[in-house]
């Protein structure tokens, strides 16, 4: 059956129903001999049964699956849950075959991770954060058995296309180091803030790399494939590597440090002597340390409040209450450290010929009015 309207309305019919009924059934007090009676009609560990369904509370700002950023090579993908599997192969000693049934019936974590687009604009809207649900995908290659050699965990999506300079038939596929993989920030997710993924961000099943940017984390996943030498895709080899005019390529790898303002807006009029400047600023795998702002050009640049604790992985929410000396316009700038001390550049590395990692301070400009 292919994903619909239908469906979603109907859960009891899939995987992910009969665990919330399960657990429905024991937070509601039923005897646990009947859950678990329950649940080995089902197939289902009584272990499995430990979460709720209520999305993890986090104090860092979740964006709304209906407003989270959508970055997509080809066309999404229609993919039947009920016909779909996943592969796991390669250099591994037991390769596996999983059904969606079967991983929503793994043990399962859920986490917020912020995930950031690598062509995103300085303060643009690229940039997201969510509730992810789903499995480690360590665990998954540990039950595989890494074969001695393993070195690169390929992520093969099932959406395939041309154009954009990209030759026909290409698949959308990405690599990441096995210590990557093997890490417990790399995930395989199915659920986004608490519902099935949507259709247009992986369904049923998506890499989620978390601090990496985004292109690792691929979506409508269909085979996970272990390689001893690197991987020489399309998207790997000529796309989201860092590329320098003497022709030197990096991949591209862990996100920046980088901040973005949520208010004011670029030529908001103020009206007020004093305004709350908010914004949200992030660090990949690394938390943020320091957020500061500039009020004007020629102004010194003053501390941030981080109104959250900053966690690795998740953008921190920052405010500057503003005492604004006089009507006249303004140019507002941001910009954050991470823990390590890195900071956000003043200007672009002229050297670089690629679009990524452009994670100079943002700037907006505003008029205060009388
Ligand atoms: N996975 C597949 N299969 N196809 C894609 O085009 N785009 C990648 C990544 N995974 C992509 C993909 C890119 S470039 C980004 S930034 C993220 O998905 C965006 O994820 P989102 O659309 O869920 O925000």
């Amino acid at each position: 059956m292919n994903r619909s309207a239908e469906m979603d309305k109907n859960p009891a019919r899939r995987g992910v129903g009969r665990r919330k009924f399960l657990w429905t059934l024991a937070a509601s007090g039923l005897a646990a001999g009947y859950v678990r009676g329950q649940a080995s009609a089902l197939g289902i560990g009584i272990d499995d049964i430990t979460e709720s369904t209520e999305p993890a509370a986090t104090a860092s700002p979740i964006t709304s699956n209906a407003d989270f950023f959508i970055r997509n090579h080809f066309k999404t993908p229609t993919i039947n849950d009920e016909k779909w599997n996943l592969e796991i192969a390669g250099m591994v000693s037991k390769p596996l075959k999983l059904s969606y049934s079967d991983l929503l019936l793994g043990s399962s974590v859920r986490v917020p991770i912020t995930l950031e687009c690598a062509g995103n604009v300085s303060g643009g809207g690229g940039v997201s954060s969510a509730v992810w649900s789903g499995l480690l995908l360590g665990e998954l290659l540990k039950q595989a058995g890494l074969r001695p050699g393993a070195a690169t965990v390929v992520f093969h999506g099932a959406d395939s296309g041309e154009g954009e300079d990209v030759p026909p038939g290409t698949h959308f596929a990405r690599a990441i180091p096995v210590d990557k993989a093997m890490d417990p920030s790399t995930l395989l997710v199915y659920e986004m803030n608490g519902a099935p993924l949507p259709a247009e961000h992986g369904f049923p099943l998506r890499a989620l790399v978390g601090g990496w940017y985004g292109m690792d984390s691929v979506k409508w996943l269909t085979r996970v494939e272990v390689l001893q030498e690197p991987f020489a895709g399309y998207f790997q080899r000529e796309r989201y590597v860092a590329l320098k005019s003497d022709g030197q390529r990096e991949p591209i790898t862990a996100m920046r440090v980088n901040s973005k303002f949520l208010r004011p807006s670029n030529d908001e009029e103020i009206r007020s002597k004093a305004y709350r400047v908010e914004g949200l600023a992030w660090a990949g795998e690394r938390k943020v340390s320091k957020v500061e702002v500039r009020l004007d050009t020629a102004g010194t640049w003053q501390p941030a409040t981080l109104t959250a604790p900053p966690v690795a992985m998740q953008w921190t929410p920052w405010s500057y209450e503003w005492h604004i000396p006089r009507p006249g316009q303004y140019a507002l700038q941001v910009r954050a450290l991470d823990d390590t001390g890195r900071g956000q550049p003043e200007m672009r590395d002229p050297d670089r010929k690629d679009p990524y990692e452009l994670n100079t301070s943002q700037c907006v400009k505003v008029s205060v009015r009388p």
